[in-house]
């Protein structure tokens, strides 16, 4: 018998695996037509920008740059606004800024942007007094609101998710194609905060030497250091709905292949990267570079048949693992996992999602995240995969460029007390800006490039 990597694929066949956390539709007949539009409408992305970020995802796995990957836990249809999304590109810009004069190498940065609207949840239902409903999956599945017309899914918010998607990039594009992600610009980030912010005075010293930097390379080299330093941005989701993803999976015949034209970089969730499943179908098809979360209940042998069954060419920048042990789990599970990756011959890129492992909930019943917690993950990781000869080449983490209070710690010490002043998010606690600054300059300080020459 075949097994499954070697029976032929198209955009379809994972619909022939047993599929997790899909939502229920019970009109047959009206998801197929917002498939069929979905799949005439035009990409969000576009086959080159996918292949330039596979080839700087390859960079990363060699060490050469270090990935980025941040945003909500689940970006709603309400927050599609632009003070919202440039709050949050801004963060990412600093954060980015900082990791780069701290690493000294380029960062790719990478937003849970433009297309993150649907979750995973550990029941499919929902029962309050007595009352059961499907569970809320996302705004681009259904209606959070407790009433069984908000829980019903409703296709065609497929349709308004791919609006939302598309504004989303649309927006950040033209920032980004205006300057607004240029080195020269870093006032352009100002998020308000850094006024009264505890890390003013390191925040601003690295933008005064970033300054600096580039004003004497332009003195001396009498060029503009603009192409190399106004990076690009990109789009990645969970490809969790997979009739969304399917809609937007083209054939692109330059280069014989299919693309998911939704995002850059799709990720598999920790709930659904069965081996026989439909997530790891559609995704070992797809030319995308391709994120996988890996959790403790993944041993070796599964990790293993991940890697060869998603990269079976060993292509450098195809796949990027995404650990989240938890600080506590993570010395006892990864060198298992690097360990078991390493006896497959097969290459990845290693980042760290040090949020997922780490959830609990709070005394007043609050889900929440300890700033302590993340940092230990972060620095264990580090750690870990140097003293095996790996390298950590990224990191991935739940934030926003707001000023909520959802996960404690960080440099104002926020307590559980503090919690219900802004907790705002519905799913994950997120970092707020300050915590998010607060890491990359301490990610910065612990993973410091030695100065070249020395
Ligand atoms: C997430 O990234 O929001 C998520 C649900 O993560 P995981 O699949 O790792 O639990
Ligand atoms: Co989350």
């Amino acid at each position: 018998m075949k097994t499954p990597e070697h029976q032929a694929w198209n955009p379809t066949s994972w619909q022939t695996r047993p599929a997790q956390q899909q939502p229920i539709y019970r009109d047959a007949a009206a998801l197929a037509d917002v498939v069929a539009k979905l799949s005439r409408l035009p990409p969000i992305v576009v086959s080159w920008e996918v292949e330039r970020l596979s080839d700087e995802l390859a960079a990363a796995q060699r060490g050469e740059r270090f990935l980025l990957q941040g945003g909500d836990c689940a970006e709603s249809f309400e927050d599609c606004e632009s003070d919202k999304i440039a709050k949050r590109l801004k963060i990412l810009l600093q954060m980015s800024l900082v990791l780069t004069h701290g690493l000294k190498k380029p960062i790719i940065r990478v937003g849970r942007m433009a297309g993150q609207y649907a979750k995973p949840r550990s029941a499919d239902t929902e029962t309050r007094d007595g009352v059961t409903l499907p569970s809320y999956r996302g705004d681009i599945v259904n209606n959070a609101e407790f009433t069984p017309e908000a829980r019903e899914p409703d296709p065609q918010l497929l349709l308004r998710g791919y609006e939302r998607a598309a504004l989303t990039l649309n927006f950040i594009r033209a920032l980004i194609d205006g300057g607004f992600a240029d080195l020269h610009h870093p006032e352009y980030w100002d998020l308000g905060f850094v006024g009264h912010s505890p890390f003013k005075v390191e925040y601003e010293r690295i933008v005064a030497s970033v300054a600096d930097g580039l004003e004497f390379f332009e003195t001396i080299s009498s060029k503009e250091v603009h192409t190399a330093l106004r990076a690009d941005f990109y789009a990645s989701h969970e490809a969790l709905v997979l009739h969304y993803e399917q809609a937007q999976t083209r054939f692109i015949a330059r280069n014989n292949r299919w693309y998911n034209l939704s995002t850059h970089m799709p990720w598999i969730g920790m709930r659904t990267a069965q081996l026989d499943g439909a997530h790891v179908e559609y995704c070992r098809g797809i030319a995308n570079p391709v994120g996988v979360k890996v959790g403790t209940a993944m041993d070796a042998a599964w990790l293993q048949r991940l890697v060869t069954t998603l990269n079976p060419q060993n292509t450098p920048g195809k796949l990027t693992l995404i650990h989240r042990f938890g600080a506590k789990d993570i010395e006892s599970s990864l060198p298992k996992a690097i360990q078991a990756v390493r006896a497959t011959g097969h290459s990845v890129l290693w980042i760290c999602d040090p949020m997922h492992g780490n959830t609990e909930s709070s005394q007043s019943g609050l889900k929440t995240r300890r700033f302590e917690n993340i940092l230990r993950e972060l620095d264990l990781a580090t750690r870990i995969h140097q003293d095996l000869g790996s390298h950590l080449g990224g990191v991935h983490v739940e934030l926003t460029g707001e000023d909520v209070t959802e996960c404690t710690g960080g440099a104002r010490k926020l307590a559980d007390l503090d919690l219900q002043r802004a907790y705002k998010s519905t799913v994950d606690p997120r970092l707020n800006y300050e915590q998010s600054l607060e890491l990359a300059l301490l990610i910065a300080e612990r993973n410091r490039a030695p100065r070249r020459g020395r």
